[in-house]
């Protein structure tokens, strides 16, 4: 049986677009041919397929778009539910938007915000409390895979940036290699398997049967010619996608690995 399907064979892989800050109005007509090929393609499509606009968007790609069952995320969100933040989104406010999850602790949350694990772990606990599913980043710099690093930060990445209550319902994990975004570089394919297997074994030692279920993505330079090799490897339950999920061409290509033809 293929790793891919941990335990339940119920896990399904999972293709997420973050448009990062990207995308005025005139582009969620990209969004919009996306969700219209996931409802051409309907029960064939295998995957969950979402895409997380900037704040500005939230609503009004969640209210157009749905036809084909795509969903809609954000990218970050403050821990408190309301109050004196000025600038900040709460998850309350994401999920009154539409959105049905968020992505946080993204690698440059962190290293433009300072944000810490610890952080990190009070915006999922915010998440939660709002009804979305959290999408937790984690993932070294090529100084730490440099200094045979990688498996301790992410490791205690994971460890300090999850709450005790997450469930494979209400949490993914995407390890994105820092040196790998934006930069068309991936990791040897080895390498990515090594990292998602010990993901993998602290989740279970974690969160038992809900460790076995949360879906781990692999982000990082996906495009459509390396996402089947990609998504092909051991604990590699989709992908979260940076500047490929801007076009809808390039982003349909990647969910298309899950295509049941
Ligand atoms: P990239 O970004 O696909 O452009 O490398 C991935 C991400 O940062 O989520």
């Amino acid at each position: 049986m293929s790793s891919n399907a941990p335990g339940a064979a119920s896990v399904k892989p999972m293709v997420v677009g973050n448009w990062k800050m990207n995308g005025l109005k005139a582009a969620l007509s990209e969004a919009l041919a996306v969700d219209e090929a996931l409802a051409e393609a309907g029960a064939t499509v295998g995957s969950e397929v979402m895409i997380c606009p900037p704040a500005t968007l939230v609503m009004v790609m969640s209210e157009l778009s749905g036809k084909g069952g795509m969903t809609v995320g954000g990218q970050d969100c403050h821990t408190a539910e309301t109050g004196a933040h000025t600038g900040d989104v709460s998850a309350e406010m994401l999920a009154d938007a539409g959105a049905t999850a968020v992505i946080l602790g993204h690698s440059e949350r962190r290293a433009d915000h300072g944000e810490t694990d610890q952080l990190v772990r009070q915006k999922v606990v915010a998440a939660h409390r709002a009804g979305l599913v959290a999408i937790v980043c984690v993932g070294e710099t090529i100084g730490q895979r440099n200094a045979a690093l990688t498996l301790d930060v992410v490791s205690r990445q994971l460890a300090g940036s999850l709450p005790d209550e997450a469930t494979a319902a209400n949490t993914v994990i995407a390890y994105e290699p820092v040196w790998a975004i934006g930069t068309g570089l991936t990791p040897q394919v080895t390498d990515v398997a090594e990292v998602h297997a010990m993901i993998r074994s602290r989740l279970r030692e974690r969160f038992g049967e809900d460790g076995e279920g949360m879906r781990i993505l692999y982000g990082g330079s996906v495009k459509p010619s390396n996402a089947a090799e990609l998504m092909g490897v051991d604990h590699v339950n989709g992908a979260l996608v940076g500047g490929a999920s801007l076009k809808a061409k390039d982003f349909l290509g990647i969910v298309d690995v899950y295509r049941q033809k």
